[in-house]
C-alpha cells in the first residue's frame, strides 16, 4: 500500500443496502471509490451495532481497492488478529478505548496491517501526540461516532493542529462523519487527504442504478478540490 497524500474518497458502508454489500462494494468501486470504509460498531463503545470480523472477510474478496476498517468497539487488542485474518488493509483503533493505544497500535502493525487511531470530537489532538510513529492514519471523526447522516461538527483546528504534529511523517488524516460536497473543501484545506463519506455517495443510488454513486463521488472529489 505506497503512501501517497493525494485525495481519496472512502465510501462507508454504512449508508449502503445491508443486505447487499458485495454487489454495494463492487458498484462503489467500479464507480470511482479509491478505499472501502468499513465501520465495525460493537454496542458498547458506541449506541449501535453493525458486523464483526466474519462480515468483513466475506466482503474481502469483493474489495479490489483497500479496506479500510474502522473499530469502534472496545477492548480493542483481542480481536486485532481477527480483522488481519479478514484481510483488513488498515485497522483503525479509537484512542477512547483503552488505557494502552500505544500496545494496541504496534499490535495492529504486528499483525501486518496499516495502523490508525481515530479521535472523537471531544477528544484532542494531543492524546496522539506519543503513537504518531506508531500509525500510518489518524482519523478525526466529525461526528459523535454510531450513526450515519449526522450533522457535520467542524474539526478544523484540530485538523489543521494534527497536520503541523504529523509533519513529513507518512501518515495520512482521515475525516468520518457528514463529509459532503459541502464540507470536503473546507477539511482538505485543513490538511485531510482521505475523506470518508456514507450517505453522501450511496444517496440517490442502488445496486441496479448506481450511476448516482459515482456522481455523488465525483461531486465530492470536485468540493475537495475546488
Ligand atoms: C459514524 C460513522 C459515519 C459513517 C459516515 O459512526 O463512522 O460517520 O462512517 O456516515 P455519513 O457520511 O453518512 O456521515
Amino acid at each position: 500500500m505506497p503512501f501517497d497524500r493525494s485525495i481519496k474518497i472512502a465510501p462507508s458502508i454504512l449508508a449502503a443496502d445491508f443486505a447487499n454489500f458485495g454487489a454495494e462494494v463492487q458498484a462503489v468501486e467500479a464507480q470511482g471509490a479509491d478505499w472501502i470504509h468499513i465501520d465495525v460498531m460493537d454496542g458498547h463503545f458506541v449506541p449501535n451495532l453493525t458486523f464483526g470480523p466474519p462480515m468483513v472477510k466475506a466482503l474481502r474478496r469483493h474489495v479490489t481497492t483497500v479496506m479500510d476498517v474502522n473499530l469502534m468497539i472496545s477492548p480493542v487488542d483481542t480481536y486485532i488478529d481477527a480483522y488481519a485474518d479478514a484481510g483488513a488493509d488498515v485497522l483503525t483503533a479509537h484512542v477512547e478505548a483503552g488505557p494502552h493505544i500505544h500496545r494496541t497500535l504496534q499490535a495492529i502493525r504486528g499483525a501486518g496491517m496499516k495502523a490508525g487511531v481515530a479521535l472523537n470530537p471531544g477528544t484532542p489532538a494531543e492524546a496522539v501526540a506519543q503513537v504518531l510513529d506508531l500509525c500510518d492514519l489518524v482519523c478525526v471523526m466529525t461526528v459523535n461516532p454510531g450513526f450515519g447522516g449526522q450533522s457535520f461538527i467542524d474539526m478544523s483546528g484540530k485538523i489543521t493542529q494534527l497536520r503541523q504534529m504529523i509533519g513529513d511523517r507518512e501518515v495520512h488524516i482521515e475525516i468520518d462523519g457528514g463529509v459532503d460536497v459541502k464540507t470536503a473543501h473546507g477539511v482538505v484545506l485543513a490538511g485531510a487527504d482521505v475523506l470518508v463519506a456514507g450517505s453522501a455517495v450511496f444517496r440517490g443510488g442502488s445496486v441496479s442504478d448506481p450511476a448516482p454513486y459515482g456522481e455523488n463521488i465525483r461531486a465530492i472529489r470536485a468540493a475537495a478540490g475546488a
